[in-house]
């Protein structure tokens, strides 16, 4: 077990709220998230999946305005393709659906492109976690959602034509595979969607009908073990479907299938506190997240086990540059050391900082009360 002391968690409070400054500095003017500032392969994009849970950490943390610009964003991609979802949806509804190409793209340019750069775009998850992440914020902040609310619609519209067809997972990876985690993010977008009250009867009825599919097809071919899997059918974990319990709350914590999930993640995938994404992980040669960990404190600090989730918080810490940056991920524990330089080679130094990274940290900080959400009246003179 690790010792806390109070002086740890000031230093812990400090890194996190470092974390809300820096990633404030480094919002676009129009909303948006980057990935990384300067990563070679991630610059000048913003990602749905990243910028959602980057604005849900905001949002937790009391950095209302900062969260709410991001929505706007999202809302604004999804208004500017109103006609590509309308014809994503006829297609669909006919039975002739549009390929894979044709689908929208997981990360767009601050000012709303697609870019000019190859990317494996069909991802559904991110089109669930940020309406979920909106509705959130919306409830802990007791705000409207009128401003957001045609993106939520559009994306409602989009997940019930495409929820089902397998595509790139978290990880842009196994485009052939139907990915929990992924199907966790669609449930809990829907499900939010559906109580809103900004859907039609119709609409919030088909909403909830899918997502009660996606969580029957999680149960009959989503599970092994008795833990949540990568994909349908497979046996392996995945760092990402820690998610799915916390803090998307699908999968309850508690439940049998909660604790059992938190104990597979924690025993094939952390070594000492750093969560790997998968066993056959090759990026960089296959690191330590701590986003990942950070999920993975989340789970347990929804299931009861603060002294676990400390820890897990700590080891991210442990991972700060010189320069007071988090990164994507770190190489003191290698799956596949083999092939780490053909990733340098290829891409350059690993993305720091990760926004992703700085956010799930400040968001199981906020969880643990070791940061302390910021009043308005501070973000205001912020
Ligand atoms: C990760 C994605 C992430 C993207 C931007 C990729 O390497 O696999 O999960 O969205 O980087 O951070």
């Amino acid at each position: 077990m690790t010792i806390t002391t109070s002086s740890d968690l000031d230093q812990l409070a400090d890194l996190a709220a470092r974390s809300v400054a820096l990633i404030e500095s480094l919002q676009h003017a129009g909303g948006a998230y980057p990935a990384s500032p300067t990563f070679s392969a991630y610059q000048g994009y913003s990602w749905f999946r990243d910028g959602a849970f980057i604005a849900d950490g905001m949002s937790a943390a009391g950095a209302v305005e900062s969260a709410s610009r991001f929505f706007d964003w999202c809302s604004r991609m999804l208004d500017q393709r109103r006609d590509r979802i309308a014809e994503i949806v006829a297609a669909e509804a006919a039975g002739t659906p549009l390929p894979d190409d044709r689908m929208l793209a997981t990360r767009f340019t601050f000012d709303g492109d697609e870019g000019d750069d190859d990317w494996w775009d069909f991802q559904t998850d991110g089109y669930g976690t940020w309406v979920w992440a909106c509705i959130a914020h919306a409830e802990r902040h007791g705000l409207g959602l009128d401003r957001w609310a045609d993106g939520i619609r559009l994306s409602v519209d989009y997940l019930l034509a495409t929820w089902s067809r397998p595509c790139y997972d978290w990880w842009e990876e196994h485009a052939a595979e139907t990915h929990v985690s992924t199907l966790g993010c669609v449930i809990a977008g829907l499900e939010a969607a559906a109580r809103s009250g900004l859907l039609t009867a119709d609409s919030a009825a088909a909403a909830s009908s899918a997502a009660a599919s996606a969580r029957g097809l999680i149960a009959d071919r989503g599970t092994h073990d008795g833990h949540v899997s990568k994909w349908l059918g497979s046996t392996a974990v995945d760092g990402s479907l820690a998610a799915v319990i916390a803090p998307l709350g699908v999968v309850e914590a508690t439940s049998p299938l909660g604790l059992a999930s938190i104990r597979a993640i924690e025993t094939q995938l952390s070594v000492n506190g750093g969560v790997h994404r998968y066993l056959l992980d090759t990026f960089y040669g296959g690191g330590q997240w701590p986003l990942l960990s950070c999920f993975l404190g989340l789970a347990h600090a929804r299931a009861g086990d603060r002294d676990a989730a400390l820890h897990l918080l700590t080891w991210a810490s442990r991972t700060e540059t010189d320069e007071g940056f988090l990164p994507e991920q770190v190489p003191d524990h290698l799956l596949a050391p083999e092939r780490r330089d053909e990733w340098l080679e290829r891409w350059g130094p690993v993305a720091t900082p990760l926004l992703w990274s700085h956010a799930m940290f400040v968001r199981l900080a906020v969880e643990l009360d070791v940061l302390q959400p910021m009043t308005h009246s501070a973000e205001v003179s912020a």
